[in-house]
């Protein structure tokens, strides 16, 4: 746990505070039901990167559209890359962020691979503390779901107006904010997954692990195919032999056996790396199972299901936490996965012990938390 708001951080920000921010019956209202990414807070963190100047112009301002070209290249190339994390309040009132260095480094990883300026740490974190601070209001109490938020979305983009294709020398990283209940409306009910053997989300020496928005512009049309067969997400497949299982796009996934494993996609250059997917395989162990990370063949998930070797799959992301998921379905097929209660199952008590750190419930014992506010 670092309780600090000291910073090194390079950057130092200016405020602009809008004259007219909500007004808290205003926010009550939005936190009653948050849902997830509709309303947004009154500020934003923006700071401008050029190739001659480096980053300047921190600031914080009230949120707002962008003055952009149209020929801006992040509208025609898609050189963007982005983060999700949340903020969470405290009993005290105090709020706290979860494993920021983890996301801060997948955003350099994401950044150098896009060709985009890396954003050092210290100043990725001040940027959230700065954010915060001023839209401290608008982060909920975790309610009754016990999952109340502020989710955070940090994000960089080629602004430069050029049709050349070149990596930008104009660029922006900004930092919006928004109070988010559960991801999926349905809370915790399963999700139904369609294996989508049509597409694939990522390739080998592709954009896989980088958390950009291509990669979820490429998760779409499998998405509408699942959608079309009565599922809620998708099922990518290895894009070589459309025999292993990646991810589902914007989630990990795991599997976990009768036996006491628990197994998930190792990462092979095309899978996210989530901090959440990272995390569980933590508490897992620490639970007693036994975590396998390796590649994970579609037909070892079916013929699992079909044994009843298997006992439970669900779905993990900063949005989502652990989501557990109903069935698997595919052309001329499916398995069920479904319970009737949730209470003793392994997905259950892994997201309990996460949700019980991250809003201070259970002891830090993995030094996982950072103060922001
Ligand atoms: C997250 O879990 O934070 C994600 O980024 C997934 C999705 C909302 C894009």
């Amino acid at each position: 746990m670092t309780d600090t708001t000291s910073t090194r951080s390079a950057l130092s920000f200016e405020v602009n505070r809008r004259p007219d921010p909500a007004q808290a019956e205003t926010i009550a209202k939005v936190h009653e039901n948050p849902g997830f990414g509709k309303t947004f807070t009154d500020h934003m963190v923006v700071i401008d990167w050029t190739a001659d100047g480096g980053w300047a112009n921190a600031r914080v301002q009230p949120y707002g559209p962008f003055q952009l070209q149209p020929a801006a290249a992040v509208l025609h190339y898609a050189q963007e890359i982005f983060e999700g994390m949340k903020a969470y309040r405290h009993a005290d009132g105090s709020v706290w962020t979860f494993r920021p260095e983890a996301n801060a480094a997948r955003f350099a990883r994401s950044a150098k691979r896009l060709a985009l300026p890396v954003l050092e740490t210290e100043d990725f974190l001040e940027s959230l503390r700065q954010l915060v601070a001023v839209d401290k209001e608008w982060v909920p109490d975790p309610g009754e779901s016990g999952e109340k938020s502020l989710y955070l979305r940090p994000f960089m983009f080629a602004s430069e107006a050029f049709l050349g294709v070149r990596p930008a020398k104009e660029v922006t990283y900004a930092v919006i904010a928004s109070p988010a209940g559960a991801y999926f409306s349905g809370g915790l009910k399963p999700v139904n997954l369609w294996i989508s053997t049509q597409y694939a989300r990522a390739g080998a020496g592709g954009t896989g692990a980088a958390k950009c928005g291509g990669n979820y512009a490429s998760s779409l049309a499998g998405q509408l195919e699942g959608m079309e067969h009565g599922c809620d997400q998708a099922v990518f497949l290895d894009s070589s032999t459309h025999t292993y299982i990646e991810e589902l796009g914007g989630m990990n996934l795991f599997l976990v056996y009768k036996d006491g494993r628990i197994v998930t996609p190792e990462l092979t250059g095309s899978i996210l790396e989530g901090v959440t997917r990272g995390s569980i395989l933590e508490l897992a162990k620490e639970e007693g199972l036994t975590a396998e990370e390796r590649r994970v063949p579609i037909q070892e998930w079916k013929d699992a299901a079909a044994s009843g070797d298997l006992s439970e799959v669900f779905a993990c992301g900063t949005a989502a936490v652990i989501t557990p998921v109903g069935e698997l379905r595919w052309e001329g097929g499916s398995c069920d996965h479904r319970r009737d209660g949730h209470e003793d199952t392994i997905a259950t008590k892994l997201r309990t012990k996460l949700l019980d750190t991250q809003y201070g419930r259970a002891e830090d014992t993995h030094g996982w938390m950072t103060r922001l506010a």
